[in-house]
Formats: structure tokens, sequence, C-alpha cells
């Protein structure tokens, strides 16, 4: 079969990033310009400045790319671009530059999920097998994922409330530590011990998560400390908190291992740039003889290589959008898949 190279374009958030992948596992070439300096600034990211940059910047990380690539457009065979979730502004910018591309050098167009991008990284990694499962967790999904193939998704767990990233940020918050939140609050707990008493949330054998309720009580247990004149150990409260944060996770994890007897593991999202959870995940796969596959550092956070890879079973499979192709700032990935997600009675 012929060489496929597909053009991705990411923009959701204050990543301007555009890659062209091979057969979408062969990374050719990316570039990724981060605004996060600049959001840093206002202690998280400004939408209105995020979109002004993307547009400001994308044409040149275009002319980055195609020179590391020593490529031209014309060379690739579909343009695809993040049309969802994220930051309206931002996607939009991505999206109407991959209309303009598809429209002048004649190309399909590709509407990829950010989730999906976050999923399929693992490809450049190694050939992902079916039946696998995985671990999404990002600052809008907490998932565990059943993939019986290409996108074939059974939701065996997810979030009642919080997604994981979401919880990381309001800590950093609360803790007062700079934007980005989770990698903050990761850097701040490698001074600290687990010394605070959380509860425990989900102790039970479902397969959902929650985590509004251990948000609540560090709020609380911040607020009590500050009141009484007591100092809050930040770094002691951060790794308290990433301690049983990722515990859920791993638990649940475990769970789904043991009940679906399963034999392969990859991570997904944002969160997954984690050490702390590498480890932990690393631990739990070697102790059940599970093959577990998570990205390597640069494709966990955000980049259009991940866009590019997702994009191949879509292209395969003819999957292509028309110029009516809209940003979405929310979409749940797995809603197309409700209808064979969450097992009866689990
Ligand atoms: O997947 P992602 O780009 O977000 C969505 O697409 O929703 O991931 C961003 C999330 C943020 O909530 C961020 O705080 C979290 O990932 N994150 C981390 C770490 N690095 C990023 N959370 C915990 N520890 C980290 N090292
Ligand atoms: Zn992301």
């Amino acid at each position: 079969m012929k060489d496929v190279y597909i053009l991705g374009i990411e923009s959701s958030c204050d990543e301007t990033s555009i890659s062209i992948v091979k057969n979408g596992c062969e990374e050719i070439a990316t570039t990724v310009l981060t605004q996060m300096d600049t959001h840093a600034l206002y202690g998280g990211v400004v939408p209105e400045i995020a979109s002004r940059m993307h547009t400001e910047n994308i044409t040149m990380v275009l002319e980055d790319l195609l020179s590391k690539a020593n490529m031209d457009v014309s060379d690739v065979d579909a343009i695809a671009v993040t049309y969802a979730p994220g930051l309206l502004g931002s996607l939009l910018v991505g999206v109407e530059f991959a209309k303009v591309l598809a429209l002048v050098y004649d190309k399909p167009l590709i509407a990829t999920h950010h989730i999906a991008g976050h999923i399929y990284s693992n490809q450049l990694v190694k050939k992902m097998e079916f039946p696998l499962l995985a671990l999404v967790v990002s600052g809008g999904h907490t998932e565990l994922v059943l993939m019986e193939d290409d996108y074939k998704f059974k939701v065996l767990g997810t979030t009642k409330d919080d997604a994981i990233g979401e919880c990381f940020d309001k800590v950093a918050r609360v803790l007062g530590l700079p934007y980005p939140g989770g990698p903050n609050v990761e850097k701040c707990a490698k001074d600290g011990k687990p010394t605070y008493e959380l509860p425990k949330p989900m102790d039970n054998d479902e397969l959902d998560f929650s985590f509004s309720g251990l948000k609540s009580a560090i709020i609380n247990l911040n607020h009590n400390e500050i009141q009484r004149g007591n100092e809050v150990r930040k770094s002691d409260l951060a790794s308290s908190f990433q301690h049983v944060a990722f515990d859920q996770i791993t638990r649940k994890t475990k769970l789904a291992i043991e009940r679906y007897n399963i034999k392969r593991v990859i991570v997904a999202g944002g969160v997954s740039a984690s050490a702390f959870l590498r480890e932990e995940m690393k631990k739990l796969c070697d102790s059940l003889e599970v093959d577990l596959c998570i990205p390597p550092m640069r494709y966990c956070t955000d980049n259009a290589t991940m866009i590019a890879c997702a994009a191949y079973p879509q292209y395969l499979r003819g999957d292509f959008a028309d110029f009516s192709l809209r940003a979405k700032s929310q979409e749940y990935f797995f809603q197309d898949s409700q209808n064979i997600s969450k097992e009866d009675g689990q």
C-alpha cells in the first residue's frame, strides 16, 4: 500500500503545533510553539491572548515544520486538525487555517478530536494492538476505556464529577502555585511527604472515579489551617494529594485489568506527563504482567504529532470533513460510543 502522509494541526489551548506523520505512526517532523510563558504572567491561559498568538504564529510554525520535514504541503495526502474540545477562539485559528490549506492544495480535510490525539500518540511508541485498556487522564477526561479496535470504545469507568487534571489545576490554585497547575503540584510535592490525612475517594469495587470530594477536602484543610493561624506545609499537602489522587487511578485500573482480563494498557492525556503516575502505572503493570505503553513526555503535552496519528484511521475509512466544519469548545469524545459503553450491572 502507498505511504500516507498526514499534516496535523493542533491549536486547542496554548500550543501552536503542526506536524507531518507517515502512516499514522512515523513522525517526519513536528513544530510546537508554546505560549506558556506569556500565560504564566496572568496565572492561567487568557483565551483572547491565546487566539491572537495562534493567529500571529501559525504561518511561521508551518514554514518551520516544512523546512524541517523538507517537504511541501502539496506532498501530503490530507490535512487533519483538532476541531474539539478547547478554547473556541484558539480552535478556530487551527480549523480555518486547515480549511485554507485543504482548499488551496486540494487535499482532504480531517476533523480530529483532541482526546483521540492523546490516545493515538501511543502509535508513535509501538503499534496499538487490540483489545487494550486505555486510561485517559486529562484536564477534561478521566476514563477507563476498553478499545476493541480502532475508534471502538467501551467506557468501563468515568468520573462522576471533576476530571483529574481539573482537580490538579484547582489544587495548584489553592496552594498558590503558578500556572501550569499539574506540573507545579508535582514539582512542589517532590520536597514533601504524604503526611496529611485525606479522604480516599471511591473506596469500593466500582470502576468510576470521583475527585470533587478530594478537592473540597484540600480547600477546607487549607482554609482551616489558615484560620487557626497554622502554616500550611504546601509540599506535604501537594504530596498527600498526589498520593490519594493517583492511588484512586491505579486502584481502578487494577480492578479493570482483573475484571476484563486485560493484557495491554495504554495511558493518554496531559496528566500522563506526571512522573509519579508513570512510575505507579509501571509498578502496577509489572506486578500484573501486563504490557504498558505511555508516550514519551513530548507527546503527552499538546502537540500536532498525535493529531496526525489519530487522523490516520479516519483517513483509511474515508472519514473526511467538508468546509462547513466548525470548531467546538466542548464535545465529549466517547459520546458516539455510548451505545456500547458501560457494561450492564457494572
Ligand atoms: O490532556 P490535556 O492537554 O488537557 C485536556 O486536553 O483537557 O492535559 C492538561 C492537563 C492539565 O489539567 C494539567 O494540569 C495536567 O494535564 N497535567 C498534569 C501534569 N502535567 C500536566 N497533572 C499532573 N501532573 C503533571 N505532571
Ligand atoms: Zn491535551
